[in-house]
């Protein structure tokens, strides 16, 4: 219990220093053709955004896209031991979420890791629990977390830092929060970790 929560706290702090880095840094991150958080990319990317899932959810249960049908779904990808991106991206989220109050009954917040190797049920339990009490966490097989990444235009990829230990490692991912429709349709989206809850908010507002 302890370890999560100073990690995320120290991911915070990190993460205003190394926001800079990763702007700079995410298109170098992603193959061309990959949707980049750039504002050229948004309309080319925005119809091929989403589509069927396979997952299992943060209580070992397996659900599909379908079981989401009729809310709708403000979707990061991310992985639990990441130091500055994924805490404050779902911190932002959660934030925008009580912001809108009463409403955000309509949309679910899911957490899809790419990071099933450590990312457990079990482990997205116990992490997605710190953040918003109707996150869901949603992790799966390495092959159904890689078609649901590839439907939602991710990219991903395992790093090692140099001098670390082996079997450490961290992920390289894509930093975008999806607001999908209660058809499923792509609606909006926000920079993960370089918007604020409030912007958030209001771009929820604006198509809920
Ligand atoms: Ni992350």
């Amino acid at each position: 219990m302890k370890r999560p929560v100073k990690r995320i706290v120290f991911c915070l702090g990190v993460a205003l220093l190394v926001v800079a880095g990763f702007m700079a840094g995410r298109d170098m991150m992603a193959p061309k053709g990959w949707l980049v958080d750039t504002p050229s990319s948004q309309s080319r990317g925005a119809a091929l955004i989403g589509g069927p899932f396979t997952l299992v959810d943060h209580t070992g249960k397996t659900v599909t896209e379908a079981d989401f049908r009729g809310r709708f779904l403000f979707i990061y990808f991310g992985f639990t031991y990441c130091p500055d991106a994924c805490p404050t991206a779902l911190t932002a989220m959660a934030e925008a979420l009580d912001i809108i109050g009463p409403a955000a009954d309509r949309i679910v917040p899911v957490f899809i890791s790419v990071d099933p190797e450590r990312d457990t049920p079990e482990q997205m339990a116990m992490y997605v629990r710190h953040f918003h009490p109707a996150l869901v966490g949603l992790t799966g097989s390495a092959d159904q977390v890689a078609a649901a990444a590839k439907a939602y235009r991710v990219y991903y990829a395992k790093a090692t830092e140099e001098g670390s230990d082996e079997g450490e490692y961290t992920m390289d991912h894509t930093s975008i929060v999806y607001l999908m429709g209660p058809d499923g349709k792509f609606r909006t989206h926000f920079s993960g970790h370089a918007t604020s809850p409030e912007t958030m908010a209001k771009g929820i507002l604006d198509v809920l």
